[in-house]
């Protein structure tokens, strides 16, 4: 097998479902290795974290992306993607980062605690009533679903009433992340983008006139003061503050139960020492990332791991590959909490290091001990079903049985 077809073993439907095995492929090439024309695949922890952080390295823009994505600017979707942080480069992605974080201050992350607790709890008190008498129920739609998006509403000020909606709208869009999308599900996200953004700019005015506590407020403050940070960009980084922070959580807390409820022993010690949750979740984070790649392309050639990227490479950083490197972590395939280096790529690094990693983990760390406590009896109820997707990974569905709590 070649380097293209051991990336084509990852694309199919195979690789979508277990990438693990296809990662092993790729990296018996090397921990950066070319796998077509002008397209490098990097497995390497330390690649992946230096290219990660090598300012040569930039966000698909200019004339490449619109060969690439030509249908960008049309799409109410990818446009306000593409407009976002997440998708800019220096000095646009600077600005809007340093005004987007002096909004997303710790002490707003801080005080998220509380309302992540109340939230986890009733959600678990209906899991609870619904699973009564052993009737499997669905952890995915009663619960990894749910709770970041009602977080984030929260975080946002969106009243709780709408939170069905901003689900709905969330999972539309959350599409148009991968790498490529079908012109049925870019209709989805199209759509979903389009009353998301009509709903933000009625939130937006009403914080105008009356501001809140919540973050919407102060990124409108943000745009007021100077346009700093422009109508269109202030949309954007709303839009993609729920689309980044929504699924990317709910596979965590998928992922996360799933694997607990794989290693009873490693549950047993979270449930008796709810104090060491940091360490489970980093793991859990390792093991099997939520964010399984992101993509860079080289400004200007760039020598790494033994290999020259010319310029106008096309790289693709496999973070879930990274995170189960050897150099890095022994016996990359067990899962371990109590390991001594975690610090795993799954939030990314550099600039673009994931503005929401405190809040994701503070949602983890809270909501798992608080399953494994209230619902002692939690077990697996039948096969999960993946989401076949290349970039976030989850399941659609994880049946579980609660037992009597
Ligand atoms: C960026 C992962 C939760 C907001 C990123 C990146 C990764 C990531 C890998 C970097 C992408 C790149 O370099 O191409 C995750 C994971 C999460 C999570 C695994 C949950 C377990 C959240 C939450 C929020 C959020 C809860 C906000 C509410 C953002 C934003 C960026 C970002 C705004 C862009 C930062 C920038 O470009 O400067 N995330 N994320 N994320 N994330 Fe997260």
């Amino acid at each position: 097998m070649d380097a293209a077809e051991a990336l084509a073993s990852l694309m199919s439907p195979q690789g979508r479902v277990d990438p693990y095995p296809a990662y092993e492929r790729l990296r018996a090439f090397g921990p950066v290795v070319q796998t077509g024309p002008g397209l490098y695949a990097v497995t390497g922890y330390a690649e992946a974290d230096e290219l990660l952080r090598d300012s040569r390295l930039r966000m698909l823009d200019g004339e490449l992306r619109d060969q690439i994505l030509p249908q960008w600017r049309d799409s109410p979707a990818l446009s306000s993607i593409a407009r976002s942080m997440l998708r800019t480069n220096p000095p646009d992605h600077s600005r809007m980062r340093r005004l987007v974080a002096g909004a997303f201050t710790p002490r707003r992350i801080t005080a998220m605690r509380e309302v992540v607790a109340t939230q986890a709890g009733e959600l678990i008190a209906t899991m609870a009533a619904d699973g009564r008498g052993g009737s499997p129920v669905d952890f995915m739609a009663e619960f990894a679903y749910p709770l970041p998006v009602g977080v984030i509403c929260a975080l946002l000020g969106v009243p709780a009433a709408d939170r069905p909606l901003f689900r709905r709208w969330a999972a539309d869009l959350t599409g148009a992340l991968e790498p490529e999308i079908t012109p049925a599900e870019l209709a989805v996200a199209d759509a979903g983008a389009t009353e998301l953004r009509d709903y933000f700019t009625e939130l937006v005015a009403a914080r105008r006139r009356i501001p809140g506590d919540d973050l919407t407020s102060a990124l409108v403050q943000a745009h007021d003061a100077e346009e700093r940070l422009s109508a269109e960009e202030l949309l954007a980084n709303l839009v993609i503050l729920l689309v980044a922070g929504f699924e990317t959580t709910t596979n965590l807390l998928g992922n996360g139960l799933a694997v607990l409820l794989a290693h009873p022993r490693a549950a047993d010690g979270l449930r008796r020492h709810p104090e060491q949750a940091p360490a489970y979740v980093d793991e859990l984070l390792r093991y099997d990332s939520p964010v399984q790649l992101t993509t860079r392309t080289s400004g200007e050639a760039v020598r790494i791991g033994g290999v020259e990227l010319p310029t106008g490479s096309w790289l693709l950083l496999l973070l879930g590959a990274a995170n189960r490197d050897p150099r890095r972590y022994p016996e990359p395939d067990r899962f371990d909490p109590w390991r001594a280096l975690p610090s795993p790529l799954s939030f990314g690094a550099g600039p673009h290091y994931c503005l929401g990693a405190g809040l994701a983990r503070l949602e983890a760390q809270v909501a798992l001990p608080m399953l494994l406590r209230r619902l002692p009896e939690l077990a697996p109820a039948g096969a999960p079903r993946r989401r076949i997707r290349l970039t976030l990974r989850g399941y659609d569905n994880l049946p579980v049985t609660v037992g009597e709590p």
